[in-house]
């Protein structure tokens, strides 16, 4: 699963960014359209995991639901 070269949708909207500052640290922050939306929910989990080992300040809840709106909106359909 490669990040998306071209930049992301939708690039400079407040999901967009907040996707990619908060999940893009580690690696580059991966297409929205490379899985589908139930499949982010999973992976925001597991991430979120990710980021309270690395001791990464922990995502709000309007953080979390704001970037998984992003997500969804331009998720795999
Ligand atoms: C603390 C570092 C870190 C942060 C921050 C982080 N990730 Fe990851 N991410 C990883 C690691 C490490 C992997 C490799 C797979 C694993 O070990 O879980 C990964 C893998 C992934 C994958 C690929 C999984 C697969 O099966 O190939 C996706 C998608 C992903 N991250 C999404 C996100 C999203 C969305 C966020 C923001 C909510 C995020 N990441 C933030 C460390 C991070």
């Amino acid at each position: 699963m490669a990040a998306c070269r071209r930049g992301l949708p939708d690039a400079q909207s407040y999901g967009a960014r907040l996707y990619a500052a908060r999940c893009g640290q580690c690696h580059s922050a991966y297409d929205p359209a490379s899985l589908t939306a139930p499949m982010w929910q999973v992976q925001v989990e597991a991430m979120e995991a990710r980021m309270r080992q690395a001791r990464l300040p922990e995502l709000t809840d309007a953080e979390r639901q704001a970037i998984l709106d992003y997500l969804e909106q331009h998720a795999q359909r």
